[in-house]
């Protein structure tokens, strides 16, 4: 727990317009006064983030939610009520207290109720909503532990709440259930089939080019420094592709197995557990991009519950060094 002190000191730079990170129960944050379209401004210049790039609102509460946004449709009120606080953001109609930057024009807002102490006892002494982005440079690998903030964006943000490492690795889900029929917008910490379980059938458009609805969800994003190759789905036999020709290879293994020849292996889960492997994806990635490889070779994970999230950063990540996605 960081000493009452600390945290009063992180409040009081939020709400003079700083940037404070900090850990949520997903990955870290880069936080902002929500109501303060300069303090917002400043979190697009220090990730680098395309203005078109919509920010996600945070609350203390959950019962902070009516008074910002007024009434929300059933399905939004129950989802919430099931799931918050946790790793899950709800899209609502954004009030007019919010300022146009944060949404990036949008008439909708994106919110949620992170599962972490420091994060909610932050927010409730800064007495405002938090915008804020997971806190890593524009596209790059999102950060789960505190060293990755400072690696990623030093001196672009005014405090750091250090955390620890972050409970479940990958960001929230997102979900717009103001319509008939719920729509994943990004699959993330909170799997599909959890969130069916209280809304009956839901609808995962996490690929939808069209319109940049989420640009996490855009083709490429979430990459390493190091080119990623995604191996197809059917290929069980990493060990058969030693390191050849000089080349320094890194592999990322889903679980426990012998492979030999690479120059650095990680292991998401020695016991093959997607939550344990959620949780340490982006972790291992930045260890294979800091270990001076020249290519990941990642295997991909059962695509079923968390999988489906963890396979779509890893997509994502390989499209970065495609030439066209
Ligand atoms: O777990 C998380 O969600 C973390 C922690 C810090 O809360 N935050 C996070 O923020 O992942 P960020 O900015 O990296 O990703 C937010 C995503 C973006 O892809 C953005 O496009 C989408 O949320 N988003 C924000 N507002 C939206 C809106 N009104 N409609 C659709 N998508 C929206
Ligand atoms: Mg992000």
């Amino acid at each position: 727990m960081p000493a009452d002190g600390d945290l009063a000191e992180a409040a009081a730079v939020l709400r003079t317009g700083g940037l404070v990170a900090f850990p949520t129960e997903t990955v870290y944050g880069l936080g902002a006064n929500a109501l303060d379209p300069r303090a917002a401004a400043r979190i697009f210049e220090a990730k680098t983030r395309p203005s078109f790039d919509p920010l996600i609102t945070h609350l203390a509460d959950a019962a902070d939610l009516e008074p910002l946004v007024g009434p929300v449709p059933p399905v939004v009120a129950a989802l919430a009520a099931r799931f918050w606080p946790g790793p899950l953001t709800l899209i609502v109609d954004r009030p007019a207290g919010i300022p146009p930057i944060v949404t990036s024009g949008l008439a909708s807002m994106a919110i949620r109720v992170p599962d972490h102490e420091h994060a909610r006892r932050l927010i409730a002494a800064a007495g405002v909503p938090v915008a804020a982005p997971s806190a890593n440079r524009f596209g790059q690998l999102s950060p789960t532990r505190v060293e990755h903030v400072v690696r990623g964006l030093g001196r672009a943000v005014d405090l750091v709440l250090d955390g620890g490492p972050t409970r479940c690795g990958i960001e929230s889900t997102i979900v717009d259930a103001r319509g008939e029929r719920p729509v994943v917008l990004r699959l993330g910490a909170l799997s599909v089939e959890e969130l069916a379980r209280v809304t009956g059938p839901v609808a995962v458009r996490p690929g939808s080019s069209g319109q940049p609805v989420a640009p996490g969800t855009l083709a490429a994003h979430y990459a390493p420094r190091t080119p990623l190759r995604l191996l197809p789905a059917a290929d069980g036999t990493p060990g058969a592709e030693p390191t050849s020709g000089g080349g320094r290879r890194g592999y990322l293994a889903f679980r426990d197995r012998p492979v030999h020849g690479w120059a650095a292996v990680e292991v998401l889960s020695v016991s093959g557990d997607l939550t344990e492997a959620a949780a340490r994806l982006f972790d291992a990635l930045h260890r294979l991009d800091a270990a001076g490889v020249a290519e990941i070779v990642a295997e991909p994970v059962p695509e079923v519950g968390l999988g489906r999230a963890v396979n779509d950063r890893l997509r994502r990540a390989a499209a970065t060094w495609q030439p066209t996605g």
